[in-house]
C-alpha cells in the first residue's frame, strides 16, 4: 500500500477507482499479500515443515479458502459450518483439525464420518461423547486433547485463551487423567496435544513459556504424541510501527522443543495469514462539527467491522487522497449505528477531510467480514480480491431486499 501522486494504491490498484466502481463499504483483499504471508510462515518454519491449518474463523469466504488451499494448507475449524466450507473449498479431510469447547453430537458425528485428521477435544465429557459415537460406528477415531497451559499470552483479555480461568482446554491434572483413559479406550487413538493461548500475540515469550509447560506435561504423561498442535495467535502490526511477532525466535524455540520430542508440529494461524491482506474502503457521509472534535460519520459501521466496538481494537484509517492541509480539531471516526461503541478511533492532526471523501481502514482481513452482521438491517459489504492485477468478486454486496 502506498501513495502514488498523493493517491492511495493497494496492490497496484488506485483505490479510489475501486471505490467508485464497486461502491462502499468495500472489503478489498490482496492475493500478493496473502501469498507473501503464507510464504513467510513457511520460510521461518521450513526446517520442521509443520502442517499449517488456516483458522477458518478468521475469514470464511470460500473463494479465499480456495486460494489458501492452493498453498497446501489445511484448515482449523470450530463448527460444522466451517468444516463444510473447508471441505467444499477442496481442503482434504486429512488436513483438517476441529477445535472448540462445545462440539455437538451431530457435529462430532459428521467429523468422524469425514475421517478428519484430528478432533481436538476440550473436556472429558466431549471425549466420552466421541467415544460413544466411535463405538456405535465401530471406528477408531484420532483425537487430540487441548491443554490449558495456564500461560498469560499478554494480549487483549478478550482474546486470551490460555489461562486457567478461561473456558478452553483442560488443566494439567485432568489432562494426565485423560491420557490414561484414552490409552485404554478401544475406540479412541490419542495422537495430539493441542494448545492455543490467545490471539494477536506480539511477544514470543508467552510462546516460550507455553512450550516449557507442554514439555513438562509430555514428560509427566510418558506418552508418545505424534502431533503437537501449537494453535495460532501470531500477532500482526496493526499500529504500523514494526511491532510484529518475532517469528525467528518462536521458530528457534520450537526447533529446540522438537529436538527432545520427535513430533510433527501443527499450527492454526488465521490473522497472520489474512489480517493485513485487506482494507475496508468507506466514504464520509457527513462531518458533524463539535466543540473539541469533529465527528467523521462514515458509511461503514460496527456491523461491518466489529473489532473496535468489541475489543477496543485500533485499525489505522488512511485517506485515499493525501492533502497537506491539517484539521485544527481532532477527528472521531464513527459509523451510523445507534450505539456509542460504533466508533473506530479519535485522531489528532489528521489531514483536513470533506464530506464525500473516501478512506481506507487497514488490516481488516481477519475477523472483519467473518464477524460482520446485519445489525440495524444493514446489508453486509461487498468483498473483492486483487489477483494478478485482475479484480475478482469474492462476495456480492447484500441487497436490502435479501434482508426484508
Ligand atoms: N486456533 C484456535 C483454537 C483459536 O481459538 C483461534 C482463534 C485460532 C487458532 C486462530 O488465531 P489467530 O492466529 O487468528 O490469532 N475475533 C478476535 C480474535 C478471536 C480469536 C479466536 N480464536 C479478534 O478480532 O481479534
Amino acid at each position: 500500500m502506498r501513495f502514488i501522486k498523493n493517491k492511495l494504491s493497494f496492490d497496484k490498484k488506485n483505490v479510489e477507482n475501486l471505490a467508485k466502481k464497486f461502491g462502499t463499504p468495500l472489503y478489498c483483499y490482496s492475493h500478493n499479500k496473502i501469498k507473501s504471508n503464507i510464504l513467510e510462515l513457511k520460510k521461518y518454519f521450513q526446517s520442521f515443515s509443520p502442517l499449517i491449518c488456516f483458522a477458518v474463523k478468521s475469514n470464511t469466504n470460500i473463494k479465499i479458502l480456495k486460494e489458501i488451499k492452493k498453498f497446501n494448507l489445511g484448515a482449523d475449524v470450530v463448527s460444522i459450518g466451517e468444516l463444510l466450507k473447508a471441505l467444499k473449498a477442496g481442503i482434504k479431510a486429512k488436513k483438517i483439525v476441529f477445535s472448540g469447547v462445545g462440539k455437538t453430537s451431530s457435529e462430532l458425528d459428521y467429523a468422524i464420518k469425514q475421517n478428519i485428521l484430528l478432533i481436538n477435544a476440550e473436556s472429558k465429557s466431549e471425549i466420552l461423547e466421541i467415544e460413544k459415537i466411535a463405538k456405535k460406528k465401530k471406528k477408531i477415531v484420532d483425537i487430540g486433547v487441548r491443554l490449558n497451559p495456564n500461560t498469560d499470552a499478554q494480549t487483549l483479555s478478550q482474546i486470551s485463551t490460555g489461562k486457567k480461568e478461561n473456558k478452553f482446554g483442560v488443566g494439567e491434572k485432568v489432562f494426565l487423567q485423560l491420557v490414561k483413559y484414552i490409552n485404554k479406550s478401544k475406540n479412541l487413538n490419542l495422537k495430539c496435544l493441542s494448545v492455543h493461548i490467545g490471539s494477536q500475540i506480539l511477544n514470543h515469550k508467552p510462546y516460550q513459556r507455553m512450550l516449557k509447560v507442554v514439555d513438562k506435561i509430555i514428560r509427566k504423561s510418558k506418552y508418545k504424541f505424534e502431533y503437537i498442535d501449537l494453535g495460532g495467535g501470531m500477532g500482526i502490526d496493526y499500529d504500523h510501527n514494526n511491532s510484529k511477532l518475532n517469528l525467528e525466535k518462536y521458530s528457534l524455540d520450537i526447533k529446540k522443543f522438537i529436538k527432545t520430542h520427535k513430533v510433527k508440529i501443527i499450527f492454526e494461524p488465521g490473522r497472520s495469514i489474512i489480517g493485513d491482506s485487506a482494507i475496508l474502503i468507506t466514504k464520509i457521509i457527513y462531518i458533524k462539527e463539535g466543540d473539541k472534535k469533529d465527528f467523521i460519520i462514515l458509511d461503514v459501521a460496527m456491523n461491518d467491522l466489529m473489532r473496535p466496538a468489541l475489543y477496543g481494537a485500533k485499525h489505522k484509517i488512511i485517506p485515499l487522497r493525501k492533502v497537506s492541509k491539517k484539521s485544527k480539531k481532532s477527528y472521531e471516526f464513527v459509523g451510523p449505528i445507534c450505539e456509542s461503541t460504533d466508533t473506530f478511533s479519535i485522531v489528532k492532526n489528521y489531514q483536513k477531510l470533506n464530506e464525500g471523501d473516501f478512506l481506507a481502514i487497514c488490516d481488516v482481513g481477519a475477523y472483519g467480514m467473518s464477524l460482520a452482521s446485519n445489525y440495524n438491517v444493514r446489508p453486509k459489504p461487498m468483498e473483492i480480491l486483487i489477483k494478478n492485477s485482475k479484480i475478482q468478486i469474492l462476495n456480492k454486496r447484500q441487497k436490502i431486499s435479501d434482508l426484508i
